[in-house]
């Protein structure tokens, strides 16, 4: 036998439980987001490179060190997503959706890739569930929009989180603050990590987040980038928190929080929880005014979040398999072609279940029963075929009873809503 193949670094496979619990991410995020006025839309998982160049930011960690990136085969480079965001404004402005006159409201739900270091909740291919939001600067966009993010992620059932938020500034008032950074930084850079030492000059304004001890003790001095915002910024700012506050969501607010994308202005936010180790993001945002038109689309402002899927799954109780309604059991060759029918007749009226394709002994049959997990054995053997009717046996109790074939639906209805009413 030759040897298996093996996934990729990285890379999983979602079955069982955790496929459960993202079909019920995905339905919560479709019922909830649809209640805000938000369309789907599906990009392509391969875009340009010079796309995510353009819009992530040159100097990112995700562009200079995590892309997976594919010559084709005219040796134009295209890389798989490593997130949604510029692939939905490129599709936006390319669709022309931001030319209706309409607010633009659209999520997207898919994998990503990042070649970063696998661990827990952190994986080379993952799960985003991603919404934007085109043609407003209000506060209240803000507002909602987080607002939607915390209710969506309420029904989830994830225990205790946390939402930072902070304000990046806009064009006009952050480049002064990013001087201002830089000349209290001159004279500490040796003591900086490596990895602080090169953004020093490219992006000065990550040091604000770096996780290293060292890093973090120099840097919680330094001057506060909210109190550096200017007027319009803090104004957009105290007016989002003043709409959270009405619609009773808790924040806190993070003035190191600066998010690894480039293209963040003025508020930012990201969702925390303590259950997961080192990754504690379980969402982030935020607004991006001036992106779309950097991209080639119109002038819009913009704002949007991301969530991890793997992150949420495993904060989320683990759900258990439903389970097939039937087994149908049928003990002679010649009688398989009548249960092929009533097997079909019984996936009509809406059951699930399965049955064996070639006979075989009692024992073995029910074998096969209990490992497909049917709540109830169908039997058809030489005496029901004889009778016109079908066993019906619970499997957890062991009591059985027949009916008649014409009845078979209606007997099982009513056995499984017995079921579920003890
Ligand atoms: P992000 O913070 O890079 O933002 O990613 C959003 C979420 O994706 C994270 O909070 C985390 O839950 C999950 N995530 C990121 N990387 C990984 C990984 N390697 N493994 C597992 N989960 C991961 C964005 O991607 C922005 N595009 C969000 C956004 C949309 N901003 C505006 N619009």
């Amino acid at each position: 036998m030759s040897e298996g193949f093996k996934r990729v670094k990285g890379f999983a496979d979602i079955y069982g439980p955790q496929a459960l619990l993202f079909q019920r991410m995905e339905q919560t995020a479709r019922a909830i987001f649809s209640r805000y006025a938000f369309e789907e839309l599906r990009t392509p998982i391969v875009e340009s490179t010079s796309l995510f160049q353009r819009s992530i930011g040159q100097q990112t960690d995700v562009v200079q060190k995590e892309m997976f990136v594919i010559p084709d085969r005219k040796g134009r480079l295209l890389s798989l997503r490593p997130e949604a965001t510029a692939g939905v404004l490129r599709a936006c402005a390319e669709e022309r959706l931001d030319r209706s006159g309409r607010l633009v409201r659209v999520f997207t739900i898919g994998p990503m890739f990042r070649y970063e270091q696998p661990q827990k909740g952190r994986m080379r291919q993952f799960h985003q569930i991603n919404c934007e939001f085109l043609g407003t600067d209000s506060p209240f966009a803000d507002a909602e929009l987080i607002t939607m993010l915390m209710g969506f992620l309420g029904k989830l059932d994830i225990g205790e989180i946390k939402l930072k938020i902070n304000s990046l500034g806009c064009r006009a008032c952050r480049p002064a603050y990013v001087e201002k950074l830089k000349s209290w930084l001159a004279g500490k850079e040796e003591n900086l990590c490596g990895d602080c030492q090169n953004r020093l000059e490219k992006n000065p304004l990550r040091l604000l987040d770096c996780k290293e001890e060292g890093c973090k003790n120099i840097l919680k001095e330094a001057p506060s980038l909210l109190e550096n915002n200017c007027a319009a910024c803090r104004e957009h700012f105290d007016k989002t928190l003043e709409l959270l506050n009405i619609a009773a969501i808790k924040w806190e607010i993070d003035n190191h929080l600066v998010r690894g994308l480039d293209y963040y202005q003025r508020v930012t936010f990201e969702v925390v929880s303590d259950g997961l180790g080192a990754q504690t993001a379980v969402a982030g945002g935020g607004r991006y005014d001036g992106l779309l038109a950097q991209i080639g689309g119109s002038d819009l402002p913009g704002l949007g979040f991301a969530c991890g899927m793997e992150r949420l799954a495993l904060l989320m109780r683990e759900a258990a398999m439903p389970g097939l309604d039937f087994y149908l059991l049928v003990m002679d060759e010649a009688a398989l072609p009548k249960g092929f029918i009533l097997a079909q007749q019984l996936r009509n009226n809406g059951f699930s279940g399965e049955m064996n394709y070639s006979s075989a002994s009692f024992k073995s049959l029910m074998r096969h029963a209990a490992k497909s997990g049917a709540k109830f054995g169908l039997i058809l053997g030489s005496e029901e075929i004889a009778k016109n009717c079908v066993t019906i046996k619970n499997f957890a109790s062991g009591e059985q009873i027949q009916s008649a074939q014409e009845n078979l639906a209606e007997s099982l209805r009513h056995l499984l809503e017995n079921l579920s009413e003890n």
